[in-house]
């Protein structure tokens, strides 16, 4: 997957799947899928970290985990969440910020939100940065929205969501994630946008999916209802952890076999 097959993708009707991916060891993982892209998201500070919100993501946390995907993930394509605010701070914070995402090894940076970010997009892509944009839901607008609601329910809100859209498809955005608006306001943007749309709780309609690693895997305790859990990786870790502690418990490991003579 590179960038001019987002849109090709698009095009010939074929889905782009993308997962979250925050440390090699998953990376590894991914990279022997036919996933098509990995998405660093800022929902590392809650997923790995524990944060209640995206907020904690700085700049230094998602270089360290850009880094950490990029030794894993082989050739797949890779986008780096920008952090909460940083494209905000001026043109030259957000170019620096972008810089050193794309040399921890991102090959795009996703930003939340269209409204006063048009020109910082616009720069970043003439400067040679894919930008992939985020509507709807966006989770650094926790504290804005009042928390994690579904956004675009009543009509103005929605015409606001897919006019966000329009306009950032016209700066330049490779892609856009839609999360957490209803299905046919996903159909309505994916409809009235050239370049793909990647969806979260947007619906069947969107050219892609997007899930978080660890709900899909069936690491977190409380999915959100968007997730669907493809498999029960927690459970299966849960029950190794308890039987390494009774096996040593109850001496039955180490055996000898897994002694040095
Ligand atoms: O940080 C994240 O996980 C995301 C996706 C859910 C789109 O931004
Ligand atoms: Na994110």
């Amino acid at each position: 997957m590179t960038l001019p097959d987002f849109r090709r993708r698009k095009a010939l009707h074929e889905p782009i799947t993308v997962v979250t991916c925050y440390d090699y060891a998953f990376a590894h993982l991914v990279a022997r899928t036919e996933l098509d892209c990995i998405l660093v998201g800022d929902s590392v500070a809650m997923v790995v970290h524990g944060h209640p919100s995206t907020l904690a993501a700085d700049l230094p946390m998602m270089q360290l985990h850009t880094e950490s995907v990029a030794r894993g993930a082989g050739t797949k394509f890779i986008v780096a969440d920008m952090p909460f605010l940083e494209h905000r701070k001026g043109q030259r914070e957000a170019v620096s910020a972008a810089q050193l995402l794309l040399r921890a090894g991102a090959h795009a940076v996703k930003i939340e939100g269209a409204a006063g970010n048009l020109t910082c997009i616009q720069n970043l892509v003439e400067g040679g940065v894919p930008v992939m944009g985020h509507v709807g839901l966006t989770p650094q607008f926790i504290h804005a929205f009042g928390g994690f609601k579904v956004q675009g329910r009543e009509d103005d809100a929605a015409e606001r969501i897919l006019a966000d859209a329009k306009a950032l498809e016209t700066a330049g955005v490779f892609a856009l994630v839609i999360e957490g608006v209803p299905a046919p306001l996903g159909k309505r943007i994916t409809e009235a946008l050239t370049i793909p749309t990647i969806g979260i709780g947007a619906g069947p309609a969107t050219d892609g999916q997007v899930l978080v690693l660890h709900d899909l895997l069936g690491f977190t305790e409380k999915p959100p209802k968007l997730a669907r859990a493809f498999g029960q990786v927690g459970a299966e870790a849960l029950a190794a952890l308890r039987a390494y502690d009774s096996a040593v418990k109850s001496a039955a490991f180490p055996t000898e076999k897994e002694s040095y003579r």
